[in-house]
């Protein structure tokens, strides 16, 4: 039987967390042992919100598709393409777009969200309006049954469903494939300062991050507030520092659990012991990152393939889309 395909993206607007490890790229590694993966950068995406910082946005996909294979991407088992290297997509969006109420577009919670918190960015734009529809046309495009997305993104879900739908409903044939979403298991890693991991507040380490930096920024970690004495039994559940153990060295959650309900070890000590194991896993991958980037034909290579192996599925896709809408009658 044919694997079922996975289909999902992320947008380069700046370097890659290790929250979006967590919440993002841990999962793809895995579901690629299952799935036939497409793992898309998101560049259109990213124009529609960065369209003014967008010389940034070239150099943002090579260092994150670095961030990817180096930490277990594998550009043999799945296919690692950039959104607008597979013009397919905007044309099909096209015609996702002449069928999508604007209702369902001024209505998403995502969109009014994001006009509310990205002020400073001037996002009331025709396009971002149609952020949803172009995501739509992504999964579509290439019939994925499913795509892994953190709760924020199931508006989208929706929504690209609902086109799907109505789509068929029009044209009376079946051209596409509604997707289901992979919700991430993964618990959300909050910044350093226990604030939402963003690049807005500085607060992250990224996936190359130094080892000094690693140091110095998990040492000044917030951890739990009512363990103020080192004899104070902490609360791990409710710790920042043990959510960043559980994902990065589960290995140790159990004897750090005991140290700190029993008030064994102090907070600084238990944060130098994660950063010691962070630096281990982060060294690791930094190297192969930089490895990567040094023979500069790489990645170009990686990322021509994939958009030669995504265009292949995206423009049969398209045809068959095609066809649907003109071959129709009496509408
Ligand atoms: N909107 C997604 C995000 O911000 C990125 C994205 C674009 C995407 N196209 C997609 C995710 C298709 C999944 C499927 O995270």
């Amino acid at each position: 039987m044919r694997k079922k395909k996975v289909l999902s993206g992320i947008r380069p607007t700046g370097k890659l967390h290790i929250g979006h490890w967590a919440g993002v790229l841990s999962n793809w590694v895995e579901l690629q042992e299952k799935y036939d993966c497409f793992f898309m950068v998101a560049d259109w995406h990213a124009l529609m919100s960065e369209y003014k910082n967008s010389g940034r946005i070239k150099s943002n996909i090579i260092d994150n598709v670095a961030d990817w294979i180096s930490w277990g991407i594998d550009p043999d088992k799945s296919v690692v393409f950039v959104q607008s290297d597979v013009s397919e997509h905007i044309e099909l969006f096209m015609f996702l777009s002449v069928l999508t109420p604007l209702g369902w577009l001024s209505r998403c919670p995502t969109f009014k969200e994001q006009l509310k918190q990205l002020k400073d960015k001037d996002i009331n734009t025709y396009a971002f309006l149609g952020y949803p529809a172009l995501q739509a046309s992504d999964i579509l495009i290439y019939k994925a049954n499913y795509v892994p997305v953190g709760e924020d993104q199931l508006p989208h879900l929706e929504i690209t469903r609902e086109i799907a739908r109505r789509f068929h409903s029009i044209y009376k044939r079946s051209v596409f494939v509604e997707p289901q979403p992979l919700l991430t298991k993964a618990p959300k890693l909050l910044g350093i300062d226990n604030r939402k991991m963003s690049k807005s507040y500085n607060n992250f380490i990224s996936l190359d991050e130094d080892d000094s930096s690693i140091e110095t920024k998990i040492v000044s970690m917030f951890t739990d507030p009512l363990r103020l004495r080192k004899k104070d039994a902490g609360h791990p559940d409710t710790c920042n520092v043990f959510s960043y153990y559980k994902t990065f060295a589960p290995d140790l959650a159990g004897d750090v659990r005991t140290w700190c309900v029993n008030a064994g070890k102090g907070c600084r000590e238990c944060k130098e012991v994660l950063a010691k194991k962070l630096i281990g896993i982060i060294s690791d991958k930094r190297r192969r990152k930089k490895e990567l980037l040094r023979d500069e034909d790489f990645l170009p290579s990686v990322l021509r393939d994939g958009a030669r192996k995504a265009r292949s599925f995206a423009s049969r896709t398209l045809a068959e889309a095609k066809e649907a809408v003109y071959a129709v009658r009496d509408l």
